[in-house]
């Protein structure tokens, strides 16, 4: 097992694109760390950095404590789980977990013995004599999976290894990840876009946007101190409701203003300046209440069993609620709504970052 480290790591494409700039990232000797962001922001481009399946135009990479900069991938000692699973075609699941330890000529009664006791770990024992075409998408990806551990890397890389997976079966192997790590231990990247599968699998979660890195904490972190309003917007569903408009004093009170509706903050944001800002209030810091001043007129209630997201319009904006324990409104009626205290955030409407 490996600490990684990347500093000030960029990377430009030939034609241009710079699909990732200036990241310094540390990962923990046997941490599960988690690179989340939407389609396009660099997470696949800085995977395969760390993999050496892509050169680094910036900055350096360690592995081990090791600069792996111009290190050929296979000398990297790391072992990558993609999305479409990647397992040859014309080799049996047991053939396609061997391969690694084959070609590092440890002998077959030593593979065939590490080979044996993975798949049973994944519990895919009666498959090794399957080619992948006779397997579902579950099943290989499985396979891939156990192809990555037999070899005992020293670090783990996965992009979006679950994203061909119906969503059933995704969260059983999301399950099933987080217990096989906890038990080898090995450090892990993984890739996803989907911010629910960041924030069930990682110690730690890295937000990207537009190949820079925006956050980097644990997932209660990212949720509830998110540092600027792209991960504020990013993590959580339903997505936290942005109110844009400007603060003011009034008679010691703080009043937020803007998208026609006036809202009593319990606190200035230490951060302040008078000047424009943009409100977070996610759906759940919502609550009904008889004195509120926010007035949404119901458009969708979607009741989920012990809570009901409603969405409508308010002022000039659309809002989302997640009202627990109610009886279910209907589109047409009005509520009265509060932020619960201190629950709403405040961003810079210039920089976007987080005023308070
Ligand atoms: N081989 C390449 N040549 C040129 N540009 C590339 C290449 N690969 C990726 N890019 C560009 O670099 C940027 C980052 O791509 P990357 O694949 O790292 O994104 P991603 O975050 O993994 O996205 P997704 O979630 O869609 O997989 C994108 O603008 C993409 O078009
Ligand atoms: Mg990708």
């Amino acid at each position: 097992m490996a600490s990684v480290h990347l500093n000030s790591v960029g990377k430009t494409y030939p034609g241009g694109t710079r699909a990732v700039d200036d990241c310094s990232l540390s990962v923990e000797d046997g941490e599960f760390l988690v690179l989340v962001g939407p389609s396009g922001c660099g997470k696949s481009t800085m995977l395969r950095m760390v993999a050496g399946l892509e050169t680094i135009t910036d900055g350096t990479i360690s592995i081990g404590g090791n600069v792996v900069n111009s290190v050929q991938p296979k000398d990297r000692d790391i072992a990558m789980v993609f999305q479409n699973y990647a397992l040859y075609p014309h080799m049996t699941a047991r053939k396609n977990m061997e391969f690694a330890l084959k070609i590092r000529k440890i002998p077959r009664d030593q593979r065939r013995a590490r080979v044996e006791e993975v798949a049973g770990q994944l519990g895919i024992s009666e498959l090794l004599d399957r080619k992948p075409a006779a397997m579902s998408g579950g099943q290989q990806q499985r396979v891939a999976l156990g192809r990555a551990i037999v070899r005992e890397p020293q670090v783990f890389l996965f992009d979006e290894p679950l994203s061909n997976l119906d969503a059933k079966l995704r969260t059983q192997m999301r399950a099933e990840l987080k217990t096989l790590h906890r038990r080898v231990g090995t450090t892990s990247i993984y890739v996803t876009h989907d911010q629910e599968e960041a924030m069930t699998l990682g110690d730690r979660v890295v937000v990207m946007h537009e190949g820079r890195i925006q956050q980097v904490g644990s997932p209660m972190e990212v949720y509830e101190h998110p540092a600027n309003r792209f991960v504020a917007t990013f993590i959580g569903a339903p997505t936290m409701n942005i109110l844009e408009g400007s603060l003011e004093t009034r008679g010691g009170r703080t009043v937020f203003s803007g998208n026609g509706l006036e809202v009593d903050l319990d606190a200035p944001p230490a951060g302040m300046n008078g000047g424009s800002v943009c409100l977070g209030i996610r759906p759940e810091h919502l609550a009904l209440s008889e004195q509120g001043t926010i007035e949404l007129d119901v458009e969708v209630s979607e009741p989920l069993g012990d809570m009901t997201d409603v969405a409508g319009r308010c002022g000039d904006v659309q809002l989302v609620a997640r009202l627990r324990r109610i009886n279910p409104p209907s589109p047409g009626d009005r509520v009265r709504l509060v932020i619960e205290p201190g629950a709403a955030c405040c961003f810079d409407a210039a920089s976007g970052n987080r005023l308070d």
